[in-house]
């Protein structure tokens, strides 16, 4: 997707690093010259410094001499299909779904193509990057000495909590439609549906990859009727949930197709089949990139226009579906600013925060990033109440700050905020990358320096792409006075979609593997997971099984021998901020 918004979407990807004013003019060009530019560029392979100063040549070109949008439209399509970015269907219904949102956002910000070029491209152009603009939070003083991490050794009590994210259902899933359906193109097609204009069908016998019944391992998102199966096997197995936690991710990955009909529709269903399910159980959400129409598209308050294009549809309809889990002033949270806090048990506090305001592909945020709603604001107030009442704090969050998805302005503040507030929080429950890992963070962020806290990062419940379904369940040292709500350990939990197809029955799943058994480890405090990492760099064994399990053994590649992708994975570990592998992968 980078590279979508590298070339067909690039003009949206600027800051308020550089205050807004009328557009920069440039060079003027024929589109007949652009075209065969890009052409040329092209032949003699891949996307270069020429071909994206082209677009973004064309582009400024039409928005400043003020053609209509269709025109603009066309130039876009057009480039889209010429660089062989997407499938031509897929082209025309991304510019359709993006266009508004791109041109509303161009309007508003500067930019030249050196300028926007050098943010996607190495060597070329001025690199100021956006995606790495810095912004500065008050982070309040007087934090209380660092108390140990609190390992549990007998709980008097614990309580099982159920982790789903990234649910991802596909209402257009065909079986045995094409499930291998990536061409070369940069923009991969959502496969295991029906394409007509591209040739695929359901009874093509040049089909190489048949969608099965029950999913597929491949670029496909989830039948309606493998949610459905996994609901009901956990609803009927796991008797012993206290309460349920969602990441985000409803909606299926056609992301050029989104209206909010049927996201609305999509939410409601889902919404209604975990009810069904799960009647007696409370379940707390956060939101979503996917749950943005278009995809992420979901601006603050303080932008033009908010009233039409700000995305009250949606925090209403979450806001509306959550109300039987959640109090009404939370619910009021979540039509503000789709964020929340909410009491589980006496004395725990679970904050779900909208880091959809951290996401590059929010192309709101490049007219203004700085703490968009007050939302780092507001999550300090929350964990500052927490502190003087001597509560603990669990964070439930779609996308993890140490992932580049995130705005590195964002994550260098929440960083931050995490090592003031250390010893309230107790947990920290994402999804979003669909992978199995982890995240750590360190006092000063200093990557020799004392672990400070953690992200879980649960792998999904959709396959998309190359994974099998996966969810997980934690046991928490919680339900009594005085508990110290850290996890005790966690469970998780796959099927083998594979198998589910040949022997035609539903999906079984299994428990993959208990955190402290198959890595050793004595607790799941910050310095248990640091050590983890350090080990992951030098133990082949251990390497290849946190490999397995990270893609639900889907991959079986020799990644563990090849320094470059291990140093990948593991690098990936110790970042618990964007855009700093530099400095925190500096010793491996
Ligand atoms: C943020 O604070 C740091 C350190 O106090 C300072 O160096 C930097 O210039 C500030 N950045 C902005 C954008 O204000
Ligand atoms: C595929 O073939 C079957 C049997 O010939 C037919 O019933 C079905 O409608 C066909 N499906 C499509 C999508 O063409
Ligand atoms: C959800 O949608 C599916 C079809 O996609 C339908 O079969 C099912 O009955 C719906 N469930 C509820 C509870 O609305
Ligand atoms: C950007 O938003 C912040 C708060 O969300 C606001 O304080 C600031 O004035 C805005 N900047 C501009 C240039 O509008």
């Amino acid at each position: 997707f980078l590279l979508l918004v590298a070339l067909c979407l690039i003009p949206t990807s600027y800051s308020h690093a550089i205050p807004a004013s009328k557009i920069a003019k440039t060079p003027l060009i024929t589109r007949a010259e652009a075209m065969n530019t890009m052409r040329n560029a092209m032949k003699n392979d891949k996307i270069n410094c020429v071909v994206c100063s082209t677009i973004v040549q064309g582009l400024n070109q039409l928005i400043s001499e003020e053609e209509e949008e269709e025109k603009i439209d066309d130039f876009l399509k057009k480039t889209c299909v010429t660089l062989d970015l997407a499938q031509t269907e897929v082209c025309n219904d991304m510019v359709d779904e993006y266009a508004n949102e791109l041109y509303f956002v161009v309007e508003r910000v500067i930019f030249t193509p050196d300028e926007l070029c050098g943010i996607f491209v190495d060597d070329c152009g001025i690199p100021v990057n956006p995606l790495k603009v810095l912004w500065n939070l008050t982070i309040p003083g007087g934090k209380p000495a660092v108390k140990p991490w609190p390992t549990v050794k007998a709980p008097k009590k614990t309580q099982r909590v159920l982790h789903l994210s990234d649910i991802h259902v596909d209402r257009e899933y065909v079986e045995g439609s094409e499930a291998d359906c990536k061409g070369d193109q940069v923009i991969s097609t959502l496969c295991c549906r029906v394409y007509p204009e591209m040739g695929t069908s359901q009874n093509n016998t040049a089909i190489k990859s048949p969608a099965g019944k029950w999913g597929a391992v491949y670029g496909c998102d989830l039948p309606f009727r493998t949610f459905d199966a996994a609901m009901r096997h956990i609803s009927e197995t796991h008797k012993d949930l206290d309460y349920i936690m969602i990441t985000g991710d409803l909606e299926a990955h056609d992301i050029w197709d989104y209206t909010k009909e049927k996201t609305t529709a999509n939410i409601a269903n889902i919404t209604q089949v975990l009810f069904n399910y799960f009647p007696k159980t409370p379940i707390y959400e956060s939101i979503g990139n996917h749950e943005g129409v278009p995809m992420d598209a979901m601006a603050p308050h303080n932008m033009d226009e908010y009233d039409t294009r700000g995305p009250t549809w949606l925090y209403n309809t979450l806001a509306d579906e959550w109300s039987r889990w959640i109090s009404p002033e939370a619910v009021k949270g979540v039509q503000y600013r789709a964020s929340y806090v909410e009491y589980p048990s006496p004395g725990l506090k679970l904050i779900s925060i909208n880091t959809i305001y951290c996401s590059k592909n929010n192309f709101y945020l490049f007219i203004n990033q700085t703490d968009p709603d007050g939302t780092l604001s507001w999550l300090i107030s929350e964990l500052l109440d927490s502190e003087t009442k001597g509560e603990k704090v669990h964070i439930i969050s779609h996308i993890p700050a140490g992932d580049d998805y995130c705005l590195k302005g964002w994550a260098h503040n929440f960083y931050d905020i995490v090592n003031r507030f250390e010893n309230t929080i107790a947990g920290q429950f994402y999804g979003h990358t669909h992978d199995d890992h982890f995240e750590v963070y360190y006092e000063d962020s200093n990557p020799a320096g004392r672990p400070t806290h953690f992200n879980f990062i649960t792998p999904s419940l959709t396959s998309y792409s190359f994974h099998n379904p996966a969810y997980r369940i934690y046991t928490i040292d919680g339900g009594y006075e005085g508990a110290t709500y850290t996890v005790i350990d966690a469970e998780t939990y796959t099927t083998d979609l594979n198998e589910a197809n040949a022997k035609d029955q539903e999906p079984q799943f299994f428990l993959e593997y208990s955190t402290r058994d198959e890595y050793g480890l004595p607790d799941l405090s910050p310095s248990s997971w640091a050590g983890l990492i350090d080990r992951l760099a030098v133990d082949d064994d251990l390497f290849t099984k946190f490999h397995r399990f990270y893609f639900r053994s889907t991959h079986e590649d020799n990644c563990v021998n090849d320094p470059a992708c291990r140093k990948k994975f593991v690098c990936g570990l110790k970042a618990a901020k964007s855009y700093e592998e530099d400095n925190f992968c500096a010793g491996l």
